[in-house]
């Protein structure tokens, strides 16, 4: 016998309160040592007349999305994809509307559920219009019934939804455990290369954003996927996290809507107010969220200030102190005479900023709204601002500028750093405030 933490993996061979490489609490089970020996997966069919044999699948399939296939590089049968996000999100949802096209294209597709009964996922296949003959559904969480459905129906794409339902060693822990979860995806992974199915695994992600039963079942896949909400909306981005087929750069943003996620082709125009075309006060700034790339809206309203008492300064989703300093650097260097002024700052959506590298956007909506001049739409802007009014770099440039580029913007005024050659958009690096302010003609 022996312990595992259930959060990283780690093994010992004594109980132990706290985890030694992730730091958990609380999180060893015993576990039986050595893993059991799987059952060798066959897909053994009955002989066939040569007319009913199908044809090849072709060398990449697609899921009908075309943002999403470009997000999973090329599906090829045998491939493996871990399909992450928390519950609710929508994986479910589009991993049927997927199911359902791949059926509707190359044969048969079985999707198994160990969450919901058949009936329940044929009632969203109907919300959804999705009624593909070709479309197998199965309820269970034993993985046995699984491999054996597998071997009975033959698809060309497995989709097991999820992860955390799967029991694949009776004797192993509870269902939804590192051991069991591991073992499926082992298991499972080893079905799929064996038989040549695109398979699809659904897996719920911790709150921390992690893959519960996280990286032994990562290195397990050819792809990892995450589906995210971002602010309250219907909006949902579909990131790529690992993938050994492509870049793994890419995103899809997808909208929820009553028959399904649908893929908004123009991204861009989500985070921009709805509508409102270039207003005066407004700048585009690409924050990082964790390792997501964000875009918020930086607004200002600057006004002359009624001159009593010390002029107006109130922040939504801004750091006061932060944005006092960035005035005087506007006072100073681009003699702006802010004490004048009464400066009132948000940011849309709800969000709270407090990287460094929106100083550039917050100088940038504040001279907009003084100059009552809008900036272009397609326009970012991102960098630190020093006290010497120079601009200084950020963390994760060119990772900020290939997914502005990616949502459909053309042009990112910020500090000289190093970036690549090839970015999908116009580039203007500025060595101080002022030189990017005159680039966006707002002195
Ligand atoms: P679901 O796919 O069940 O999420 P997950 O599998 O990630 O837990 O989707 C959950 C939400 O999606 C649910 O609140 C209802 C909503 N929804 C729609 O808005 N439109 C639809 O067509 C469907 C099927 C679901
Ligand atoms: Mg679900």
């Amino acid at each position: 016998m022996s312990f595992r933490c259930q959060a990283c993996g780690y093994r010992s061979p004594k109980w132990l309160g706290r985890c030694p490489q992730c730091g958990e609490y609380g999180t060893f089970v015993e576990e039986p040592e050595g893993s059991p020996v799987p059952p060798e997966l066959s897909v053994q069919e009955p002989p066939k007349p040569l007319p009913e044999v199908p044809a090849p699948p072709p060398e990449r399939l697609s899921t009908g999305f075309p943002e999403v296939d470009r997000v999973l590089g090329g599906l090829v049968p045998g491939a493996v994809v871990l399909f992450g996000g928390e519950p609710g999100i929508g994986k479910s949802t589009l991993l049927l509307q997927l199911a359902a096209n791949l059926a509707d294209r190359y044969g048969k597709v079985l999707y198994v559920s160990g969450e919901e009964a058949p009936p329940q996922v044929k009632l969203r296949a109907q919300r959804l219009g999705r009624e593909s003959p070709n479309l197998y559904l199965l309820s269970t969480q034993e993985l046995l019934s699984i491999l054996n459905a597998v071997s009975r129906v033959a698809p060309i794409a497995l989709v097991v939804d999820s992860l955390q339902t799967v029991l694949a060693d009776p004797g192993g822990g509870e269902v939804g455990s590192l051991s069991q979860v591991r073992e499926s995806a082992a298991q499972l992974s080893r079905a799929a290369k064996t038989a040549g199915i695109l398979t699809f695994l659904v897996s719920h992600i911790t709150k921390e954003g992690g893959f519960a039963g996280p990286k032994t079942v990562e290195h397990l896949v050819d792809a990892a996927v995450y589906l995210e909400g971002i602010r309250e909306g219907d909006l949902r981005i579909l990131r790529c996290v690992k993938n050994r087929y492509s870049s793994t750069a890419e995103v899809a943003v997808l909208e929820m809507t009553e028959g399904g996620l649908v893929e908004v082709p123009n991204p861009s125009l989500f985070f921009v107010s709805k509508g409102a075309g270039p207003r005066p006060g407004t700048a585009i700034v690409p924050v990082l969220e964790g390792t997501r790339t964000l875009l918020v809206e930086v607004q200002a309203l600057v006004t002359p200030a009624g001159g009593y008492g010390p002029p107006q300064r109130r922040m939504a989703g801004l750091d006061l102190n932060r944005t006092l300093v960035l005035l005087a650097v506007i006072e100073k260097h681009l003699g702006v005479h802010a004490r004048a002024l009464d400066v009132y700052l948000a940011v849309a959506g709800g969000l709270e900023v407090t990287e460094p590298a929106a100083d550039l956007g917050i100088c940038t909506a504040i001279l907009s709204s003084l100059r009552d001049r809008p900036l272009p739409l397609d326009t970012v802007v991102l960098g630190e601002v020093g006290l010497a009014g120079d601009l200084r770099p950020v963390r994760k440039g060119p990772e900020r500028l290939q997914e502005v580029a990616k949502l459909g913007f053309r042009r990112a005024v910020l500090p000289h750093q190093p970036l690549p050659k090839k970015l999908g958009l116009e580039v203007v690096q500025a060595k101080t405030l002022r030189e990017s302010m005159e680039a966006l003609e707002l002195l």
